[in-house]
């Protein structure tokens, strides 16, 4: 999407240098857009872990990018050490978040790649890039038709209030910085805004790392979609005035079976809007979807972050960024990283598929190949 006139992804290789991997690190937004660059596996790992990079598609893009500078890094070897030092870096990168399974998605499909390639460790190279590349291609391939699908909600709505702004409540980030562009909760957004059609976003702030208050808005203000930032607090109250059309968040994980793991907070969202009879829809590329679990609540790993994230915040003041504490010094703070909506609570799933029903019938429908005998 547009940076003040200028098309950008979240990730890249370097113009030029394709052995260098460009990033927009994310952590000095909506301050500065400042690029990094990473040269290694290590680096790439510590940008996912310290969420230089984040959301779930971006860092299954990154993570196949990571693959290819294990597999650069790794060229010297002798032959019969190349696939083992890589399937090594595999698992480091795999262990650097666990909740978005599009991350384990992503180095699986570089590993099986690599194994499947000639026997040459510069074959092998080429097919990791070429992965990474499809990879990030197909991320924003497969946002841009969730927007399209998801288009067709607003628009409905859009009529039934003859023209009226549409008011549309999101959660965290799902936009085009969680992705490689587009992005899945904001890509109906920006498809209805470009199609005119007057909408207005409800952007929660999620504390703690705030990515609503600095990444959805900042997203949304560069595009000039408007939008305003309200606390974590406020959805229910919106919702029983009748200030809310319809809510759509993404997701970092979503069983086959329906139920979704998106930023902690959202459940609650799915509660007051089961309550206000609003729908809550739930946008995701095929990726996020995993084909094993059936018990979202008990099976999908929530990640535990450091407390300070919770005791500190940052903000700009005067002309640089400032961290400061918010909590007594001493008191202990919990920092869960994710919840759980069960699929009961989910009017559907937006996928580059088109719409189904939050239920194993429904994304079955979809994804036939899925099917187990
Ligand atoms: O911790 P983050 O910022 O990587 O969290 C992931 C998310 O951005 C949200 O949960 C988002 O809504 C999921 S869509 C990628």
């Amino acid at each position: 999407m547009n940076v003040q006139g200028k098309h950008y992804r979240t990730v890249w290789l370097k113009e030029d240098d394709h052995i260098i991997v460009q990033i927009i690190d994310q952590r000095h937004l909506p301050f500065e857009l400042v690029i990094e660059d990473l040269h290694t596996v290590a680096e790439t790992g510590t940008a996912i872990k310290e969420m230089h990079a984040r959301g779930a598609g971006l860092i299954g893009a990154l993570a196949g990018y990571g693959m290819y500078l294990a597999a650069l890094q790794s060229a010297q070897l002798p032959f019969a050490e190349f696939m083992p030092a890589i399937e090594a870096h595999a698992k480091y990168l795999i262990s650097t978040r666990p909740t978005a399974v599009n991350l384990e998605w992503a180095v699986r499909r570089s590993l099986s790649a690599m194994q499947n390639a000639d026997a040459n460790i510069s074959a092998k190279i080429n097919i990791a890039k070429q992965t990474a590349i499809e990879i990030a291609d197909e991320d924003s391939e497969f946002c841009r038709r969730i927007g399209e699908h998801g288009l067709e909600i607003i628009a409905e709505i859009s009529r039934r209030k003859n023209g009226a702004p549409v008011n549309i409540l999101t959660h965290c980030n799902a936009g085009w910085l969680a992705f490689v562009d587009y992005g899945t909760a904001t890509a109906p957004i920006y498809a209805a805004f470009e199609k005119k059609i007057p909408v207005h976003v409800w952007v929660d702030e999620t504390r703690p790392r705030n990515q609503g208050a600095r990444l959805t808005a900042w997203e949304l203000g560069q595009h000039g979609v408007p939008h305003t930032v309200i606390a974590d607090n406020t959805g229910g109250h919106l919702m029983q005035h009748g200030m809310v059309d319809f809510v759509i968040t993404g997701a970092d994980r979503v069983t086959y079976t329906g139920d979704a793991a998106n930023k902690i907070g959202t459940y609650l969202k799915a509660l007051a809007a089961k309550d206000n009879n609003i729908p809550f829809y739930v946008a995701l590329p095929s990726s996020t979807f995993d084909w094993e679990m059936t018990d979202g609540v008990n099976q999908i790993p929530v990640e535990e972050r450091g407390a300070d994230e919770v005791r500190f915040i940052e903000g700009w003041e005067s002309d640089s960024v400032h961290k400061v504490r918010l909590t007594p010094e001493h008191s202990p703070a919990a920092n869960y990283g994710f919840d759980v909506t069960p699929s009961r609570l989910i009017t559907g799933l937006v996928t580059e598929r088109g719409i189904c029903t939050a239920s194993a019938e429904g994304v079955l429908n979809l994804y036939p190949e899925k099917r187990k005998a």
